[in-house]
């Protein structure tokens, strides 16, 4: 699978979000070392804190599916059009927890272009357990 065709998977299922309260709609896809396809996005709620992101359901699908890795996540987020949504810290430390040197986050940057980070820019100095 491509890059774009990770975005464009990222951007179809941000059309699913449920976002209703802050109006900010995330979808997330991701590619894992099996070379399959997971996605995911916010899942918001009344009460507020019991809202989900985008890449936590990701991740979600994609240990239920068996995998294992992530190689490549792209995240795109917005009110209205599809723009620049950087994980959040929480998200970045659930990516970490199955990244390995070579995973790649796909976001729009700043400057409204695709950017790929790698995990060591989005959370330098992270915490691990082993
Ligand atoms: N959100 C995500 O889905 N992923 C992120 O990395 C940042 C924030 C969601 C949470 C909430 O539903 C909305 O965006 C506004 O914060």
């Amino acid at each position: 699978m491509t890059d774009q065709e990770l975005i464009d998977a990222a951007l179809q299922v941000r059309k699913n979000a449920y976002c209703k309260y802050s109006g900010f709609c995330v979808g997330a896809a991701l590619i894992d070392e099996q070379k399959q396809l997971h996605v995911g996005c916010n899942v918001e709620n009344a009460s507020y804190p019991q809202g989900s992101c985008a890449e936590t359901g990701a991740i979600a699908a994609m240990i239920a599916a068996g995998g294992k890795i992530i190689k490549s996540i792209a995240v795109t987020g917005g009110y209205k059009e599809a723009d620049s949504c950087t994980p959040c810290g929480g998200c970045r430390q659930r990516i970490n927890e199955f990244s390995d040197s070579e995973t790649r986050i796909i976001v729009i940057d700043d400057g409204g272009e695709w950017h790929t980070y790698s995990m060591a820019e989005l959370l330098p100095a992270s915490f691990h357990l082993d």
